[in-house]
C-alpha cells in the first residue's frame, strides 16, 4: 500500500488536490461515487469482456454516465480461471472518470497539464517497492500457463484480433545517449508466454520509443523495455500525452500529482518503473529482428493489418501481491483511448495558438471525436470580431502543430458550441462562402498510417466558418422567455430537460433600436402602438421585400 499521506490528502471527489498515486485507491474512489460497475459473474476475457464494456460506447448512454468496470470472475476461451481482476474503463471511461483520477474538476483538467508540463517533479527511488512483491523470471516464464500466460489479457475486437494485446500500457525505454527515460502507451500483443509483439508508431514525429530503438539498433544492442500494466492514474495520462521529446514523463506525472512520483529500478534490466505499479514486464526487444504483428482494431476505427514490429523477450514480470490488471477500450472512437488523449491534447493546441502564435482571440480548440478520432478534424473558436487574418493564423497553426493532427480545421466564432457537429454545420451553412472561405493546401502526411494505402501525402482543408459580418439575431426566444418557459415545463411533469445550444435567441450584430422597441412592445402587449407607427410610415413608391433600411435611416 502507498504512504498514508495519500490518503490522507484525498478527501474531495471533486475539487480534491492530491490525486490518488494507488490504482486500487482510485478503483474505490470510483466505486464510492458509483461510478465503477462490479461483475462478479463470469466473463469470458477472449470473447465477452470488451464487447461488454463497449456497449457503453455505442449504446446510447451519454458521456458522463459511463463508467468502470472491475471483472472479478474472468475466465478465458479454454474455461481457465484467472485470480486477477481485471479493469476497464477506469482511467478514462469519460472526462468525469479522468478528473477524478487527476484529483481534479473536469475544468481544470487543461491548466493543470500545463502546469505540470512546466513544472515536473523529479521522481524520487524506493527500494523494496509494492510492484516487485512479486518477482517470476526464469523457468516461471515459460511453460503452459506460465509467464505472461498468468496475466488476464483481454482480446480488444474478437473477430478482428490476433491475440490479446496489453492496451492500457506505459512502455518504459532509455535513450542509450543521453540516459533520459521515456514512457508511451503502445500496444503489445501476447506471442508466448515470454515474448511479446510491440508496435512504436514509426512515421515523422512518431513514438519516443522507436526514436530509442533506432539508436540501439544503430549501435547494434539490443533495447531493454519495461511495460507498466496499471498504475497511478497521473502516471498513466503521461504515456498518451505529447510531451517534448527528453522531458521524464514520472517527472512530468509528478507535477500532475503535485508530489514526487515513487520510482524504483526494474529487477532484470537498467530501467525505472513507477514503484507503485500494479504489474512491470521487464525485457529485451533484440533490435536487429522484427516480427509480423497485428492484425488488431485501432484508434482510427479500421483493423491495423499486419506488419513487422518488436519482438520482446521477457525477462521478468513483477507485480503487487494483489494486483488488478488494467485494459483500456480504444478501437472506434469515442472510447476510452479517445478521452485520454483529447482531454490531454486540446490544452496544447490552445496553448500554442494563444501563447506561442500570440492569436488572442482563440478561445478554445476541439477535436472531433466520434468515429474520426480526434487528430483529422480540429475546430478552432475564436472570439466575435476577430481579424480575418487572425483567423488564418489560428488555422494555419492549429493545422501544422503536429503532423497527424488537422486534415480539416474549421473555425467558428464564439456562439457556436464546437463540440456540436450540428451547431458547426450550421455556422457552415451560413457563416461561409466555400469560394473564398475554404482553402486546400497540399503535402500533409496520411492520418492513418503507411499500412493503409498507397497514397503518400494527402491535404489540409482550412474553412473559415466564423461570422464576417453583422447578423440578425438568432430566431428564438430570448433567454429570459426560455428560462421561464422552462419552470413552467418542469411543473408540468414534462420529460426531463437536456438543454441544447442554442436554446434561445440572441443577437448578432444586426439590431436596432426601433427593433428592439417593436419587441418589448410585442411582450408588452402593446402591438397596437407598433402598427400606430407603421402606418404612418405607409408609402407607395417600393416594391415587396425592399428593406426598410435601404429607404429610411432607423435608430
Ligand atoms: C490506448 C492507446 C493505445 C496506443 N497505442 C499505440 C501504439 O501501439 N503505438 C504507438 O506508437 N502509439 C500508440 N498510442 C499513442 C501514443 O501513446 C501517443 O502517441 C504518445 O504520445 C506516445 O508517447 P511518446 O511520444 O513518448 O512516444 C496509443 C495511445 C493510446 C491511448
Amino acid at each position: 500500500m502507498p504512504d498514508e499521506s495519500n490518503q490522507k490528502h484525498h478527501a474531495q471527489p471533486h475539487g480534491g488536490t492530491r490525486p490518488r498515486l494507488d490504482f486500487q485507491e482510485h478503483l474505490a474512489d470510483l466505486e464510492a461515487q458509483g461510478l465503477l460497475v462490479r461483475v462478479d459473474r463470469p466473463i469470458n476475457k477472449d470473447t465477452e469482456l470488451q464487447p461488454l464494456v463497449r456497449w457503453q460506447f455505442v449504446g446510447g448512454i451519454p458521456e458522463d454516465e459511463r463508467r468502470a468496470f472491475l471483472f472479478t470472475h474472468v475466465v478465458d476461451a479454454k474455461g481457465r480461471r484467472y485470480d486477477m481482476p481485471v479493469a476497464v474503463g477506469a482511467l478514462a471511461a469519460s472526462p468525469r472518470i479522468y478528473a477524478i483520477g487527476m484529483g481534479k474538476p473536469v475544468e481544470e483538467i487543461g491548466a493543470t497539464w500545463l502546469r505540470a508540463i512546466a513544472n515536473p517533479i523529479t521522481p524520487v527511488t524506493v527500494d523494496s517497492p509494492t510492484c516487485q512483491q512479486v518477482v517470476i523470471t526464469g523457468e516461471a516464464l515459460r511453460g503452459p500457463g506460465g509467464g505472461l500466460a498468468r496475466l488476464p489479457v483481454p482480446i480488444s475486437t474478437p473477430g478482428f484480433d490476433s491475440a490479446p494485446y496489453l492496451t492500457a500500457t506505459l512502455c518504459v525505454t532509455r535513450d542509450p545517449e543521453n540516459g533520459i527515460q521515456n514512457m508511451g502507451t503502445y500496444r503489445a500483443a501476447l506471442k508466448a508466454t515470454d515474448r511479446l509483439g510491440v508496435r512504436m508508431v514509426a512515421r515523422v514525429g512518431g513514438a519516443g520509443g522507436y526514436l530509442h530503438w533506432l539508436k540501439y539498433r544503430a549501435r547494434k544492442e539490443p533495447m531493454p523495455i519495461a511495460i507498466v500494466v496499471g498504475c497511478a492514474p497521473v502516471v498513466f495520462f503521461t504515456g498518451p500525452q505529447k510531451l517534448a521529446i527528453d522531458s521524464d514523463e514520472l517527472a512530468v506525472a509528478g507535477g500532475l500529482a503535485g508530489a514526487p512520483i515513487r520510482k524504483a529500478k526494474c529487477v532484470t534490466i537498467d530501467l525505472e518503473v513507477p514503484a507503485d505499479a500494479e504489474i512491470v514486464i521487464e525485457g529485451v526487444i533484440d533490435t536487429a529482428t522484427l516480427e509480423p504483428e497485428a492484425p488488431f482494431g485501432e484508434s482510427n476505427g479500421y483493423v491495423a493489418l499486419e506488419a513487422f514490429n518488436m519482438p520482446m523477450r521477457v525477462t521478468a514480470i513483477t507485480h503487487k501481491r494483489s494486483p488488478v490488471f488494467t485494459a483500456i477500450i480504444s478501437q472506434v472512437t469515442p472510447s476510452e483511448s479517445s478521452v485520454v488523449k483529447k482531454v490531454a491534447y486540446e490544452p496544447l493546441f490552445l496553448t500554442h495558438l494563444r501563447d506561442n502564435l500570440s492569436i488572442r482571440s482563440v478561445k478554445r480548440v476541439v477535436m472531433h471525436e466520434p468515429l474520426t478520432n480526434l487528430r483529422p478534424v480540429l475546430f478552432v473558436q475564436f472570439a466575435r470580431d476577430t481579424p480575418r487574418t487572425e483567423v488564418w493564423r489560428g488555422l494555419q497553426g492549429a493545422a501544422t502543430l503536429r503532423p497527424e493532427c488537422g486534415k480539416i480545421v474549421i473555425a467558428v466564432s464564439e456562439d457556436i458550441n464546437p463540440e456540436s457537429t450540428d451547431a458547426v454545420f450550421w455556422s457552415l451553412a451560413y457563416r461561409s462562402n466555400p469560394i473564398e472561405d475554404v482553402h486546400i493546401a497540399p503535402y500533409r502526411r496520411g492520418v492513418q498510417g503507411s499500412q493503409y494505402g498507397s497514397q503518400q501525402s494527402e491535404s489540409t482543408m482550412l474553412i473559415d466558418a466564423t461570422q464576417k459580418r453583422a447578423m440578425a439575431p438568432l430566431a428564438l426566444p430570448t433567454r429570459e422567455y426560455m428560462e421561464g418557459a422552462r419552470l413552467i415545463w418542469e411543473t408540468l411533469g414534462l420529460p426531463t430537460l437536456s438543454a441544447k445550444a442554442p436554446w434561445h435567441g440572441y443577437t448578432l450584430g444586426d439590431w436596432t433600436n426601433t427593433w428592439e422597441r417593436f419587441a418589448q412592445r410585442a411582450t408588452a402587449g402593446d402591438w397596437e402602438q407598433n402598427g400606430i407607427e407603421t402606418l404612418a410610415r405607409q408609402r407607395g413608391d417600393v416594391m415587396p421585400e425592399t428593406p426598410v433600411r435601404k429607404i429610411e435611416t432607423l435608430d
